[in-house]
């Protein structure tokens, strides 16, 4: 899997369906990620989980983003996956490359410790990550906060996942550097990120903050090989091709936003493939703010933490 300069839509719980990624792939985004899926809801076969993996267009590049903490689970999720593209399954042809989430800071998550909560946990690691390149039918990589705290961070927990990233040869790394008991404006810890720069042999994806060329080409310019953007994209779908020509050129330009026009494409595929209500309420309500000049960032799950 070739990585360079990429640009990658995040992947975003109540967010990332087919026709918001088909929005940000027509305006310049290299890849887009699946919502968060449960490994182990995948397994049991769970109709609203399986709803989730709707990688319906070959146009829309897609990568699956699972959350496992036993690696039975994770072999049984990707051996299902594999079969299902055998079988030609519209649902699971289209998957670029799978995702392993250590990233997520919702108290549901770690408190069953998954997440970054496994992240210290070395031999688990190694199992889950092996268990990953093994089975992935696409390349496969990870996405990671540093810890889940003030001791993974002093212990530097993820200079050892990231040793261990490179020996089992992953293709990616995605890094939002930062502990999982910081919130989602807490500052980056870039010096945490330039530890991890030095050892890398994979890619390494930066993630936070990304909202113009400028902050983008911040983390190519440490040696990012791709930055992946969450809640700017929502705010301004245009981002990709924004940066895309700020790194051509050095100049800030923006886009002519047609918000009303972006809402209509989503819903022609939203519709066309049977989105959850959760995606389209929240998207017609997020597009229709912004057509009206309202371009804050509103999180689809005021209860939930997610970032
Ligand atoms: C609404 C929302 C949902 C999210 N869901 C996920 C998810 O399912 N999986 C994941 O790895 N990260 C998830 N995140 C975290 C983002 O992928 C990203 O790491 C974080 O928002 C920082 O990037 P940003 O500063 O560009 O927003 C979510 C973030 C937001 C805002």
């Amino acid at each position: 899997m070739k990585i360079k300069n990429a640009l990658w839509l995040s992947p975003m719980e109540g967010v990332s369906d087919l026709g918001f990624r088909s929005v940000c792939v027509k305006r310049g985004a290299d890849l887009t990620f699946t919502e968060m899926i449960r490994a182990d809801a995948l397994v049991r076969n769970n109709k609203a989980t399986i709803e989730l993996i709707d990688t319906f267009l070959k146009e829309v590049p897609t990568g699956l983003q699972l959350l496992a903490s036993k690696p039975a689970t994770l072999e049984k999720a990707l051996k299902m996956i594999s079969k299902k593209r055998e079988e030609g399954d519209q649902r699971y042809l289209n998957i670029v490359c799978i995702d392993l989430n250590f990233g997520c800071p919702s108290k549901d998550v770690i408190t069953k410790g998954a997440g970054p909560a496994l992240l210290k946990r070395e031999q688990r690691m190694r199992d889950l990550l092996t268990t990953l390149k093994k089975e992935s039918p696409v390349p496969c990589g990870m996405k990671m906060r540093l810890g889940l705290g003030t001791a993974d961070r002093r212990n530097k927990v993820y200079l050892r996942v990231v040793e261990l990233a490179n020996e089992i040869g992953l293709d990616w790394i995605t890094v939002h550097p930062k502990t999982a008991d910081k919130n989602s404006f807490d500052p980056l810890d870039l010096d945490a990120l330039r530890e991890i720069l030095a050892i890398a042999k994979v890619p390494i994806i930066g993630n936070g903050f990304v909202k113009d060329g400028k902050s983008a080409k911040h983390f190519f310019d440490m040696g990012c090989s791709g930055v992946m953007i969450a809640r700017s994209a929502i705010v301004n779908p245009w981002i990709f091709e924004e940066i895309k020509e700020y790194l051509r050129t050095g100049k800030v330009s923006r886009r002519d936003k047609d918000y009303a026009a972006a809402l209509a494409e989503y819903e022609y595929i939203a519709i066309q493939y049977n989105a959850k209500d959760k995606f389209l309420t929240y998207h017609r309500k997020t597009f229709m703010d912004h057509v009206h000049g309202k371009l804050g960032y509103h999180s689809p799950n005021k209860k939930k933490k997610l970032v």
